[in-house]
């Protein structure tokens, strides 16, 4: 198929377009910032070059990952993430639709389920977090805006029959967590392969599997992480012992970790539950808690990027 990628410069476009390549479609990459995947440098928000992008590459599908996020929230206005995150998406699939395309994949984001209570993690037990969760309080602009966003996709479908899937991806971002640095940054991710990461290359293959599906699919929203090994019923342990669930679960992990300098997460207050995309999309994360440990065992390299350096292209092309 005929693919726009949005936010081909990024972080996830990068390992996504060649992936789509692979698969046999044809790429066409549109970011603010230029980068070796990105045909069109330009913003979603310009509708007129959304559309003339539709007309001139003879666009069949979507797949929109370009966005403000997380760590945007310090940089931009919340007028820009309104512009970018939601008329962006707007301007998209109405382009789409106007198009004939059977078929929009959505990047969502975990963290809009993430409200201030669930933050701050006051609460006995850990809470485990699906598609299900509800009502959704997002705590940022960010989560607000990629929260309407999946509310205009969702409308696209029931009004037009668009097939959509919105993936709300966890973390899989290469550089330092911008607010904990209490671990090292390794240490860190290795941990969160446990309840809220997954890797780049498995975020993109989620995309990859939602675009294969989406047309029979319909619409869905699906929470893409590595999958858990924790249950429901580990939930208080989980907040008041997380080490011994973990060593429950990987009885190696406590001396692997020591071996290394690691240290286990003490307490762990959510749990993303990537079930149902394993269910619908047929598709389940390659690496995960185990894959780390395995390669510490063997002392291979460590199965996923970390880059304290990575900075989002737009705002290396904007300090040029
Ligand atoms: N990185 C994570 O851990 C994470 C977690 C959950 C969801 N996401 C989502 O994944 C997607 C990709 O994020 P990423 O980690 O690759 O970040 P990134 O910043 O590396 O990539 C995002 C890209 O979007 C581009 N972009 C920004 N505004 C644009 C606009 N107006 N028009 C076109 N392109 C624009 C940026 O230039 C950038 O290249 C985003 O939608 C993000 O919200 C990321």
């Amino acid at each position: 198929m005929r693919v726009l990628l949005t936010g081909s410069s990024g972080w996830l476009g990068r390992f996504l377009a060649p992936m789509l390549r692979a698969g046999g479609h044809e790429v066409t990459g549109l970011d603010v910032a230029p980068g070796t995947e990105t045909a069109i440098v330009g913003s979603v928000a310009d509708r007129p070059l959304v559309d003339r992008i539709f007309g001139e590459h003879g666009i069949e599908a979507v797949i929109h990952g370009g966005a403000l996020h997380k760590p945007d929230v310090a940089r931009y206005p919340a007028q820009a993430f309104v512009d970018v995150n939601v008329t962006g998406t707007l301007n998209l699939l109405d382009a789409a639709r106007q198009a004939g395309n059977d078929r929009f994949v959505f990047t969502s984001t975990t963290s809009l389920m993430i409200s201030r209570e669930i933050r701050e993690e006051a609460g006995e037990a850990a809470v485990f977090l699906d598609e299900s969760v509800g009502p959704l309080a997002p705590r940022n602009i960010y989560g607000v805006t990629k929260l309407s966003a999946e509310g205009l996709c969702r409308l696209h479908h029931l009004e037009h029959g668009m097939s959509v899937l919105v993936l709300r991806t966890a973390r899989f971002f290469p550089e330092d967590d911008d607010t904990h640095r209490d671990l090292s940054g390794e240490n860190m991710k290795a941990n969160e392969f446990l309840n809220r990461r997954l890797s780049v290359e498995d975020a993109a293959a989620a995309h990859v599997a939602a675009l294969d599906r989406a047309a029979e699919i319909g619409f869905d929203i699906l929470v893409a992480s590595a999958p858990t090994p924790f249950r429901r019923e580990e939930a208080r342990e989980l907040k008041t012992d997380a080490v011994a669930v973990i060593a429950r679960h990987f009885p190696d992990a406590p001396a692997l970790y020591r071996d290394r300098g690691w240290q286990l997460p003490k307490t762990i207050g959510r749990v993303y539950d990537a079930q149902r995309m394993e269910r619908v999309l047929g598709f389940r994360c390659r690496t995960d808690f185990r894959a780390v440990l395995d390669a510490l065992r063997d002392g291979a390299p460590l199965p996923f990027h970390y880059d304290p350096a990575y900075v989002s292209p737009k705002e290396v092309a904007a300090s040029s």
